[in-house]
């Protein structure tokens, strides 16, 4: 077994930020992969649809419009999304790169985000070889079973599986002891409309991403850790291609996790 190690750049070396986007439809595990790999890579994870919920909890006409779409399994409208990302990737956590969780979810956002997001940042240059967009890739009959499963803390958002990742204490949070709710959009119905969604509007990204990023295909019905495994070795390919000679960061490989 290999572990990774990413050195943390010197104050005299220029950041050379990767953008990791994370793609799949409902349930496919992009919450759970991003938090793994954001751990791993040292730079922050990005869930949009965690964020939003934290928005939709507020009592303001906003957090109850956010509510109402959101358990509905809607798109949010992109004035909202895209007012919140800009916000969070302004912040300096993000100037050496960023797992991006649910975002974009349309060909439009994709434009915005090469376009216009990143843009204003540091990179702006060679988009090609900074993008990774990460599609996990699942069966419909998988995700149904995932999301009936899917049990949630009310207080850190923490994230359980019923079959394969049961909390010590039934309906209670390891971390904190907080009551375990479902998501309002995971009832079946509205898991299937999310997934109609996905199809129509999420999945052309992925030809889109073919000529505008690194694409990166991982079968996301192997168990968390092979994926996660999968992952972080394909990365470090894409890393060590793309910053081949740079400074900023650096791999090594060591043996014995
Ligand atoms: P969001 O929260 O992003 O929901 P989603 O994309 O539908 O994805 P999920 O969070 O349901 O699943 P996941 O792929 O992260 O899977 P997870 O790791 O949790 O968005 C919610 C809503 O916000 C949207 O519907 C929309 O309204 C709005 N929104 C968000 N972004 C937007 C945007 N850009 N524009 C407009 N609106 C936007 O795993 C699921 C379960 O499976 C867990 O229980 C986990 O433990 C288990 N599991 C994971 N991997 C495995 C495995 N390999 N084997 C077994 N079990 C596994």
């Amino acid at each position: 077994m290999h572990r990774l190690v990413f050195r943390l750049p010197e104050m005299d070396e220029q950041p050379d930020p990767t953008v990791i986007v994370v793609l799949g439809p409902p349930g496919a595990g992009k919450g759970t992969q991003s938090s793994r790999l954001a751990n791993f890579l040292q730079v922050p994870h990005i869930s949009i649809g965690g964020l939003l919920r934290s928005y939709a909890r507020d009592e303001s006409e906003i957090g109850l419009r956010l509510r109402g779409m959101m358990a509905l399994g809607q798109l949010v409208p992109d004035t909202l999304v895209l007012d919140v990302l800009a916000t969070r990737i302004s912040e300096p956590d993000c100037a050496r790169g960023l797992i991006l969780d649910g975002f974009p979810r349309t060909l439009g956002q994709a434009e915005l985000l090469e376009h216009g997001l990143l843009k204003s940042l540091s990179y702006a240059n060679n988009l090609k070889e900074k993008l990774v967009a990460l599609h996990l890739r699942v069966q419909n009959s998988t995700i149904v079973e995932r999301l009936s499963g899917r049990r949630v803390c009310s207080r850190c958002s923490a994230t359980y599986h019923l079959g394969t990742q049961p909390p010590r204490v039934s309906g209670e949070c390891d971390f904190d002891g907080s009551a375990l709710t479902i998501r309002e959009d995971d009832r079946k119905a509205t898991v299937l409309k999310r997934l109609r969604i996905y199809e129509r509007e999420t999945a052309p990204i992925l030809s889109h991403y073919l000529d505008k990023a690194s694409l990166l295909e991982v079968d996301a019905e192997q168990s968390k850790e092979n994926i996660a495994q999968e992952i972080v070795t394909a990365i470090q390919g894409i890393l060590r291609a793309s910053i081949a000679g740079a400074k900023n960061v650096q791999s090594i490989l060591e043996d014995n996790l």
